[in-house]
């Protein structure tokens, strides 16, 4: 598959997803600001991948600073950081990944300023493929979870592009399906930004593994009368006690598997649980433009003007009807304690 992010010839090169599934596009960002607004406007999306994609947003900002003193080299490296952290508010992989390239700085205080600009575009491309060396990882533990003949339901788009590559919820489908195991997927379109029935079936497609989409009121008549064996979903921040932030919608989709007794599995790298959230009630969630709910897909307004619309990104599932969390570290399960030793 063509990547979400790369780095090649001194540019950061992104899949455009805005433009996924009519058109495949590359954006090319020659600067910082490029990246940070690409990430605003969701052309590249999910935890995972707006950390890697803000870690060279970094690298890329810095080898342009002319700073002639590391003092001066340091203060603008950290405000391109600052920036960059600014873009979207409830993954906390972004946070952590421009924190890493933080410490980097730090460290290397003592070292010329060219070294340096080479150590932070070092660490980035490290998380680059440590990201999808823990999706595999993620996708052998979730795999055993998946049997032979199983209908899946997932939510929002935990794929290849919402990550450096192979996926988080669709890490663990991709590699059970390497395993031979016949499976089928069931994607939520995703209201209001359609990262189901855009993303999700385009990658699916590309891997050639079975997936039909349906809207999102369809989640509970699928599973009472069609049925559906498992849910997955990825996350963007997992709090201390297990509560989930993950793409609006992700909650209503747990209740109803707690409701139909189904399993709700979550699969994330370690670095989306959050240690210093306590609860779910602590994540921030973002709100976005009125004007992804009044159309859809920017086509006519669906929505009388005047009327009020409500739009956050995300939502929080209580850790109550999370079966289990899939991390590379391993399969937590609840009460969640083992949440702080895997870190
Ligand atoms: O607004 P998005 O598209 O960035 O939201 C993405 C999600 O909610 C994903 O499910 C989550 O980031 C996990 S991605 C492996």
């Amino acid at each position: 598959m063509i990547p979400t992010v790369e780095w090649k010839d001194g540019v950061v090169r992104l899949l455009d997803q805005s433009r996924l599934p009519n058109s495949v596009e590359i954006l090319e960002c020659r600067d910082y600001q490029t990246v940070a607004r690409a990430i605003r406007e969701l052309k590249v999306r999910g935890a995972p991948a707006i950390g890697v994609t803000a870690a060279l947003g970094v690298a890329l900002g810095a080898q342009a600073v002319q700073g002639p003193t590391m003092e001066l080299f340091t203060k603008a490296v950290f405000g391109i950081c600052q920036e960059l952290a600014a873009t979207r508010p409830t993954a906390v992989n972004l946070f952590w990944a421009i924190d890493r390239m933080k410490r980097v700085l730090s460290a290397c205080q003592e070292n010329p300023v060219a070294l340096v600009k080479q150590r932070l575009l070092e660490e980035a491309q490290t998380i680059l493929e440590e990201d999808i060396a823990i999706n595999r990882a993620i996708g052998t533990h979730g795999a055993r979870l998946l049997q032979d003949g199983q209908r899946i339901l997932t939510h929002c788009n935990a794929g290849a592009l919402a990550t450096a590559g192979y996926g988080t919820a669709l890490g663990v489908v991709r590699a059970a399906w390497e395993q031979g195991k016949q499976i089928h997927v069931f994607a939520d379109e995703t209201r209001p930004v359609l990262q189901g029935a855009r993303l999700t079936a385009w990658e699916l497609k590309q891997d050639g593994i079975p997936v039909t989409v349906m809207t999102d009121n369809m989640a509970g008549a699928l599973m009472r009368q069609e049925g559906i064996d498992v849910c997955i979903v990825g996350a963007d921040r997992i709090a201390a006690n297990g509560d989930v932030a993950n793409k609006i919608g992700t909650y209503a989709v747990a209740v109803l598997a707690h409701v139909h007794g189904l399993p709700f599995y979550v699969a994330a790298p370690s670095s989306t649980v959050d240690l210093n959230t306590p609860t779910g009630d602590a994540i921030p969630i973002e709100q976005r433009d009125e004007q992804e709910v009044r159309t859809i897909n920017g086509g006519p307004a669906v929505i009388p003007d005047g009327v009020a619309v409500w739009n956050p990104a995300f939502d929080v599932t209580p850790a109550k009807y999370v079966t289990a969390i899939i991390t590379e570290k391993g399969i937590v399960r609840p009460g969640y304690e083992e949440l702080q030793s895997i870190i």
